[in-house]
């Protein structure tokens, strides 16, 4: 068969037709499909078609240990969103982008500690449940969360400057799934742009901010981990997310008080910030042998 215009398609198809794992092969069939067909739309010249190859060459040299810009390219096309809230569980607390902030070996803490390690800003208590989807208190629920500053810097962008688990901690809920830490209110802050997707922002007339947020990673036996953030209400750019991450449900008020006695209770001094940020988890899917 001549490979046209009109052919090609199911002629690349077809030779995935061998493929023993299905999955496997549906997928690429798919892709072979909707790749075709973006070509066939947009009809790029062979200068163009090099010049795209030549982009994402570029991300991946953009690649190390520490550095994934094809996540980053992902983030930025909505793709990373639109694969969590695909595999969001009904029911729990709705999912959100990991970023590249992430660190597997958050310092462990106890309840009611700081995470803001440098102490210079303004306290912030951070508290909630977490709780199954019958409104159930999960105890011994683990939390993972880390945060920028109030500049909008995590610690791995300023090392010498904050010390390493400045703004992380693991924590685990008491005996009514509860959970309290104290840290600041962080800032709204861009995603790296020194590289070849900051320059896609840039030609396309987008700025790559994203708004003030923590992050948060629930888990607990005979539940579904989630991945999530609280968003601080009132941030900027809540209507423009860089990586399109928010979902309304996760806006949460962070409230200023001046109340002595409560700044007393929670553990730190007047004018505090004060946010409740309860975590639903739904359960695990059951296995079907
Ligand atoms: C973050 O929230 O840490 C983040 C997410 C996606 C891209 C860049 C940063
Ligand atoms: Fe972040």
């Amino acid at each position: 068969m001549d490979f046209t215009v009109e052919t090609a398609t199911d002629a690349v198809a077809e030779s995935f037709r061998g493929t023993e794992d299905r999955r496997l092969r549906a997928v690429l069939e798919s892709l072979t499909r909707h790749l075709h067909s973006f070509v066939r739309e947009t009809e790029p010249t062979t200068q163009e078609w090099e010049a795209a190859i030549g982009f994402l060459t570029a991300v991946g040299h953009k690649c190390d240990d520490t550095r994934q810009e094809f996540v980053l390219l992902s983030d930025v096309l909505g793709v990373s969103t639109l694969v969590e809230t695909i595999n969001g569980a009904e029911g729990g607390t709705e999912n959100t982008v990991l970023g590249p902030f992430h660190m597997t070996d958050s310092p462990r803490r106890a309840l009611g500690d700081s995470i803001d390690l440098l102490a210079t800003g303004r306290p912030c208590v951070v508290s909630g449940q977490v709780l199954d989807a019958d409104g159930t208190p999960l105890p011994a629920a683990e939390i993972d969360v880390w945060q920028c500053d109030e500049e909008g810097f995590y610690d791995v962008q300023q090392p010498g400057v904050q010390p390493p688990g400045n703004g992380r901690g693991l924590f685990r809920t008491d005996d009514e799934g509860g959970y309290r830490f104290r840290t600041v209110v962080p800032s709204h802050y861009p995603i790296p742009t020194d590289g070849p997707v900051g320059r896609l922002l840039e030609a396309t007339g987008r700025h790559p901010y994203r708004p003030a947020h923590i992050h948060f990673i629930a888990s607990a036996d005979g539940h579904r981990t989630v991945t999530t953030h609280a968003f601080v209400a009132g941030s900027p750019y809540l209507d423009s997310d860089a990586v399109f991450a928010v979902k309304r449900g996760l806006i949460t008020d962070f409230t200023e008080s001046d109340d002595e006695r409560e700044a007393e209770r929670l553990g730190v001094s007047a004018p505090f910030t004060h946010a409740r940020f309860d975590i639903v988890l739904a359960p695990e899917p059951e296995v079907t042998p």
